[in-house]
């Protein structure tokens, strides 16, 4: 008797599980199972400077190359660049907007790729943005993220790697390089001081300094009198070289580095040049980007 019940209970399984079955065969006829299209979402800080603009061109020429046929889109996280950009009347997206826009194209996957120096807030949001995303009803199956520039300690080396091979050409051993990152409140400020090690390592006249972090100008000055430099050569440890480069960095007001530095005494000879500019930090994002994208099942 007993054994009578569980082959009914084994047959009325086996009943169900068809049924089911054939009902999630049916739902996928009517755009339950949506063919497969992968898609890249390019998520940069922006810029609203025109002569920087040549970095994100760099970066979209890049992607582009480096995933043939795959769908590029773009977003730039700064809201304050996609407002002032708007105003003159170019409109950008951001994360979430894109995102949005790219379900509703009928995206199934998505890799986006953090076009960010650290993983700091703007990568962080980015990620909350992008999991959200990843739960919705009707939404998109994946969408994961790559890291930014640095995330694990062999970039923060690459990265070490490509600023020694990328120096300005008539730079002298003697001289100074100083880089000028954002910095940030955020834990992820931690990677200057790291990119500096790493540096030190290779060359013990190549400092990094901060704008909003640490190390700050005051800790290269002290080192660059330590050292008794003579010419400094700076340049931005960001994507573009947009408002910080041209105005924090190289400007003509009394409190740019380019003021103060010559105020010390120093020969100071600014580098106008994205990190996006430059093949070798490129080659470090994207393949961040290939990473994350082929985990796309
Ligand atoms: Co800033």
């Amino acid at each position: 008797m007993t054994i009578r019940f569980t082959r009914h209970l084994w047959l009325f399984v086996f009943v169900l599980c068809t049924a089911l079955c054939a009902q999630t065969a049916f739902a996928g006829a009517h755009g339950g199972g949506r063919p497969d299209k992968k898609g890249i979402l390019i998520v940069a800080f922006g810029t609203s400077v025109p002569e920087a603009k040549v970095a994100l061109d760099n970066i979209d020429r890049k992607v582009k190359g480096a995933f043939p046929g795959v769908p590029v889109r773009w977003a730039y996280s700064s809201k304050i660049i996609r407002h002032k950009l708007a105003a003159e009347g170019e409109r950008n997206l951001s994360p979430t907007q894109a995102l949005a826009a790219m379900a509703d194209e009928d995206f199934t996957q998505v890799a986006v790729q953090s076009f960010h120096t650290i993983p700091g807030e703007e990568y962080h949001a980015l990620m909350r943005q992008a999991h959200a995303f990843a739960g919705l009803p009707k939404g998109m199956r994946q969408v994961v993220v790559g890291y930014p520039l640095l995330g694990v300690t062999a970039d923060v080396e690459a990265a070490a790697d490509a600023v020694v091979a990328n120096l300005p050409k008539e730079r002298k051993a003697s001289d100074a390089v100083v880089l000028m990152g954002h910095g940030t409140p955020h834990p992820g400020d931690i990677y200057y001081a790291g990119l500096q090690y790493h540096l030190w390592k290779r060359d013990k006249n190549i400092f990094v300094g901060t704008v909003e972090g640490t190390p700050t100008l005051d800790d290269v000055i002290a080192e660059l009198t330590a050292r008794k430099i003579k010419t400094v050569y700076v340049e931005p440890f960001m994507a573009v070289a947009g408002d910080h480069a041209r105005n924090d960095m190289a400007g003509p007001e009394p409190d740019s580095w380019m003021s103060i530095l010559t105020a010390k005494g120093f020969a100071v000879k600014p580098v106008l040049r994205g990190t996006a500019e430059v093949d070798d930090f490129v080659a470090i994002w994207l393949d961040h980007l290939r990473a994350v994208f082929d985990t796309l099942d």
